[in-house]
């Protein structure tokens, strides 16, 4: 019995060893694994196998770019010995052959330049000018209404262009290759032509009458018919391929002077436009000083004005830091009430403040200090939303979607670039110019033609940004690089008007804040609020009880009828990068140096 029982007792004993063996294994297994994966995600946080959305990697440089043939100019750019710069200005110049909605030559826009050498970031301004016989009440009609027909589909509304300067000017300074190996694939693209998308061939059908209205239009977007470009027509662009030649030739001056320029001339006087012969030669692009800020450790350089990307990015981070965000839960109603009063501070400073540095003081220091983001953070109610004011304008978008086009490179040194261009609305104007193969921007429109009225995007100004001669129009473009420990650790930016900015913080706030990788972080879907209309603009994905919770505290919601953004975003961990083109926009793409 006894021993039995001992027996039984050491089997029991045996049994309760093993048992406990067992478990302990269970649990040395399992902290092992979370350990890897702890490790794992830390030695390379963008990759973690857990994740549901994946950027693609490269261990050789990588370029990010709404159209595919553009991003891959660009990689073979790279390939071929081109640094960041190159391959941007490559992919610039093919998105203007591939991507006509908003890739362009006749637009202008912003590119943050990080050179790892120098350790050095460039925030290039090749925004569009006013022409010099523009004037304030360019826009309004007998009443002193403004009339949105000239401001956005006339000669009138078009800036003179600054893209072709802006690539030139980067390319000439911080390029390696030679300006004609830049060229080359635009130029290729343009002869030969490209197998029409069904994503272009959609975007064209939206823009059809538009486009239709103008021989020059008709000409370059449409079938020799008259019939509209269907998905897999073969489309040639031989008045483009010759404009792009004269840049390969002669530089900026192939565009801005000789005969690109006599086209542009008289296509404005045949028209009724302003644009002169003096305004072409007295474009400039301006090096400026980026706008920088600190969020939780990283630090962050982004476009200055004339945009107010930037200066206002870094306010609303600035707002945001003082609450611990990821403990509220990602697109809780708590974390989108704080985003949403932070936006509706943030825009409004932007109405009154914001415009063109040359012609008027903007308190930039002042908006992006950190004293004044902690009045307004307390001034901010968690239980209730504020009220924007009585009036509310509407955020009457034009019924095409816009179309600005973002890209991102980053090289093998660690070179970056973040450009944001644009021809305002999708094909601009509409306007093509005729003989010369590329459309007009309709980018005087983001002036404040009049005091308090909105334009396209809802926006609201004031003298700030009231139409001068020689001057930019505000814009809220915003390619940012972010940093860390000294090294850049990621870029991004993206089109959409007024919810660039809105969109680039999200993107910023989910990498930071909620460890996503940059892929999740673009997949995720966003809110947007600009002060005025006083509403949030939703993507569909935000659970109806954070809606109901939300409408409790008092905010007015509405379901976005068009996704808010569509970023561009490369990340680096020092040894690979990783790319991740937005979801929301087909035929875009990452692609990696071979
Ligand atoms: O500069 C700006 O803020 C506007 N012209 C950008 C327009 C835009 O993003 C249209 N796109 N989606």
């Amino acid at each position: 019995m006894i021993l039995k029982h001992t027996v039984s007792m050491k089997n029991c004993q045996v049994i309760f060893v093993k048992q406990h063996l067992a478990v302990f294994r269970v649990i040395v297994t399992w902290v092992m694994l979370m350990l890897s994966y702890g490790a794992d995600a830390s030695d390379a946080p963008i990759i973690d196998y857990r994740d549901r959305f994946h950027p693609v990697t490269s261990a050789t440089g990588m370029v990010v770019s709404q159209e595919r043939l553009a991003s891959q100019v660009g990689a073979d750019i790279l390939a071929l010995g081109g640094n960041a710069v190159d391959a941007a200005v490559a992919t610039g110049f093919a998105l203007a052959v591939t991507l006509p909605q908003a890739g362009n030559l006749g637009g202008g826009g912003f590119m943050m330049i990080y050179l790892a050498e120098q350790d050095k970031t460039i925030a290039l301004d090749y925004r569009e000018m006013a022409p010099a016989r523009a004037t304030r009440n360019l826009f309004l009609d007998d009443e002193g209404e403004v009339d949105q027909n000239i401001a956005r589909f006339s000669h009138l509304s078009a800036g003179v262009p600054g893209t072709v300067a802006g690539l030139i000017h980067a390319q000439q300074k911080y390029g390696n290759l030679a300006l004609s190996q830049i060229l080359a694939p635009a130029i290729t693209l343009a002869d030969q032509g490209i197998k029409v998308s069904n994503s272009l061939a959609f975007s064209l059908k939206r823009a059809e009458q538009r486009l239709a209205k103008w021989r020059s239009s008709k000409k370059y977007f449409f079938r020799a018919d008259g019939s509209g470009l269907q998905n897999g027509d073969l489309w040639q662009q031989p008045d483009l391929a010759n404009t792009l030649k004269a840049i390969a030739q002669r530089g900026a001056k192939g565009f801005y002077e000789g005969g690109v320029a006599a086209l542009i001339v008289a296509e404005m006087e045949n028209n009724n436009g302003l644009i002169s012969k003096a305004d072409l030669a007295n474009y400039r692009v301006v090096e400026r000083l980026p706008v920088t800020g600190s969020y939780r450790g990283y630090d962050i350089s982004a476009m200055s004005p004339p945009s107010s990307g930037g200066v206002h990015l870094i306010q609303l981070l600035n707002i945001l830091e003082g609450w611990a965000l990821s403990d509220l839960g990602h697109n809780s109603a708590g974390y989108i009430h704080r985003l949403v009063e932070s936006m509706r501070r943030a825009y409004a400073d932007r109405s009154k403040h914001l415009g063109d540095p040359d012609f008027h003081p903007v308190p930039v220091k002042q908006l992006m200090d950190k004293n004044y983001a902690q009045r307004l953070r307390e001034s901010i109610d968690l239980v209730k939303a504020s009220s924007s004011s009585d009036i509310s304008p509407g955020l009457e978008l034009p019924y095409e979607s816009p179309q600005t086009t973002h890209f991102s490179v980053w090289d093998n040194d660690g070179n970056v670039v973040s450009n944001t261009y644009t021809l305002n609305f999708s094909y601009g104007s509409g306007i093509a110019v005729a003989g010369a193969g590329f459309l007009l921007n309709n980018e005087m429109d983001d002036f404040s033609a009049k005091p308090g009225t909105p334009n396209a995007y809802g926006l609201t100004g004031g003298e700030a940004n009231a139409i001068e001669p020689a001057k930019r129009p505000l814009s809220s473009m915003t390619p940012v690089i972010v940093f860390k420990d000294g090294k850049p650790v990621f870029t991004t930016g993206s089109p959409g008007g007024s919810t660039i900015i809105t969109t680039v913080l999200q993107t910023l706030l989910n990498i930071i804040d909620f460890d996503m990788n940059i892929a999740e972080a673009a997949a995720a879907p966003r809110i947007h609020h600009q002060w005025l209309p006083d509403k949030i603009f939703m993507e569909k994905g935000i659970s109806l009880d954070t809606q109901q919770l939300l409408e409790q505290k008092g905010h007015v919601l509405l379901t976005s009828p068009r996704v808010i953004g569509r970023t561009q975003t490369i990340a680096s961990d020092g040894q690979n990068t990783y790319g991740a083109n937005d979801f929301r926009w087909p035929g875009g793409a990452a692609i990696a140096q071979p």
